[in-house]
């Protein structure tokens, strides 16, 4: 009945695109149902700012899952994934500048300057804009596939940042950041060898061993 493309359009992609959507559901059912415990606003800000890392460490699982496996079709879900991750790091900000901040933009410039994880998970965020912003076909052809490729390296950084502001604001029990530092890691570095293993040696001569 369905081709392959139309079941990916009409079937699969709704419905990852619903899977991504449940954490927010749940956090909405919390707040209806009075379940964000004693500080709901540090619940909300805590949650969102997971999901944001859940969600980038699922985009950048991408390239590695599709070399292992061969799945080339992978691909097609991994702008979806990267602008979840966009999507919950702006729920995440916003809930920091509204809830938190009450939108005073002096207190927030001041935290940002003053409060070293607050500087690197706002500086995360800003470059997470330029990569949703060029998201589309059409700002894919209109850069040119090699620009286009090398803006979006920037995805590494993010990560980086993501994880290191993790790291910085909790005050003593590190597992939880550092689980998804070993997962950024291993993310990272598995691109790292595949480079290497794909790259041929080149002796002083040119050439190739
Ligand atoms: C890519 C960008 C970002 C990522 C990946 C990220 C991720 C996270 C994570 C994982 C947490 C901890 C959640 C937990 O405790 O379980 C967190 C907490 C937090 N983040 Fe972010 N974040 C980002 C951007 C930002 C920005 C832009 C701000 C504000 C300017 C911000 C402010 C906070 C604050 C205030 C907390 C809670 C700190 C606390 O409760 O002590 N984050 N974030």
């Amino acid at each position: 009945m369905f081709d392959r493309n139309q079941q990916i359009r009409w079937v699969i992609k709704p419905a990852i695109f619903m899977l991504a959507l449940i954490p927010l559901a749940i956090l909405i059912y919390r707040a209806l149902t009075n379940d964000l415990g004693a500080n709901p606003i540090e619940t909300i800000n805590r949650y969102t700012g997971d999901w944001v890392l859940r969600f980038l460490m699922l985009t950048l699982a991408v390239t590695p899952l599709r070399r292992l496996t061969g799945w080339n079709g992978l691909l097609r879900y991994r702008r979806m994934l990267g602008l979840f991750a966009f999507f919950y790091a702006c729920l995440h900000f916003l809930s920091y500048a509204w809830l938190d901040q009450y939108f005073v933009l002096a207190d927030i410039i001041k935290d940002v300057i003053k409060r070293p994880y607050i500087t690197v998970g706002f500086a995360s965020f800003l470059m997470l804009i330029p990569l949703a912003l060029t998201s589309t076909n059409a700002m894919i052809r209109r850069l040119g596939a090699k620009r286009w490729q090398q803006l979006h390296r920037l995805v590494y950084l993010i990560g980086i940042g993501g994880v290191v502001h993790f790291l910085w604001l909790v005050k003593s029990d590190i597992r939880e950041p550092l689980v998804y530092g070993v997962v950024l890691a291993l993310l990272l570095g598995f691109r790292l060898w595949d480079r290497r293993r794909r790259t041929p040696d080149v002796i002083p001569s040119g050439a190739v061993r």
